[in-house]
């Protein structure tokens, strides 16, 4: 049988305000399910059957919520911390329960961190069997080689763990070089390791892509957007 949720509910639950919110706009008349203005929050809604509108907008119900955030350095890869601001505290859609990130990114690195509260789809991404590509830009300080190229591909050791191949892509060597490493793995601060372990200090890191979903350029530090629904269903492929 169909799910039926409240009005106010199924619109809390898709972000739109908070619930009180909600059932003052409600009230207000700025909702309409199947095309009837609806002033009574406590209606039963069936998923995916009736047609809700918020301000002449389709609202679609979907049980999961996907952003791509371009993380500002400075902010923490967690769900709560005492001390700092966390990557939570920059998503305004108060009310979707459970949101978490989708791995860590270091407190000083920038750059794409996904944020869902679909636990299946992060767990999947996440397993280190899936091998699924990050890309990162990096500064680093003194001038990166093709020995270094070819140490990534072999493999580097941190800790007493080596790396998978990794490839490493030059972009300007110099006293301060630039460069993009694509990893297929998440070891902690395992890019800044990985340079230690060829004696180089990363001076600024950045992710540009996971998975084949790139960060979108338009994105300023600290913003976000949903992800389309074809960016989900790239995500979705991988998990398989
Ligand atoms: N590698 C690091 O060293 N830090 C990050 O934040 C991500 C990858």
């Amino acid at each position: 049988m169909a799910e039926m949720i409240r009005l106010d509910k199924y619109l809390s639950d898709m972000g739109i305000g908070t619930r009180s919110e909600i059932k003052t706009w409600i009230r207000k008349g700025r909702v309409t399910v199947n095309q009837t203005v609806c002033r009574k929050p406590e209606t039963k809604i069936t998923i995916g059957l009736d047609r809700i509108y918020f301000d002449n907008h389709p609202i679609h119900y979907h049980q999961y919520h996907y952003f791509m955030l371009h993380k500002p350095a400075g902010v923490v890869s967690a769900t709560t911390d005492n001390f700092s601001k966390t990557v939570l505290d920059l998503i305004k859609e108060k009310n979707v329960k459970n949101l978490f990130p989708m791995g860590r990114l270091d407190k000083d690195t920038e750059g794409l961190l996904l944020i869902t509260n679909d636990g299946d789809l992060a767990h999947q991404l996440l397993s280190p069997k899936k091998r699924v590509d990050k890309v990162y830009y990096a500064k680093i300080k003194g001038m990166v080689t093709s020995e270094d190229i070819q140490s990534f591909l072999e493999g580097v050791r941190i800790g007493d763990y080596k790396t998978l191949p990794a490839q490493l892509k030059i972009l300007h060597s110099d006293t301060i070089s630039e460069i993009e490493l694509t990893i297929q793995e998440g070891k902690f601060h395992q890019v800044k390791r990985m340079f230690q372990a060829v004696g180089k200090e990363v001076l600024y890191l950045k992710r540009l892509s996971m998975g084949g979903l790139s960060l979108d350029p338009s994105l300023q530090a600290g913003e976000y957007r949903e992800l389309t629904d074809h960016e989900v269903n790239l995500l979705r492929k991988i998990e398989k």
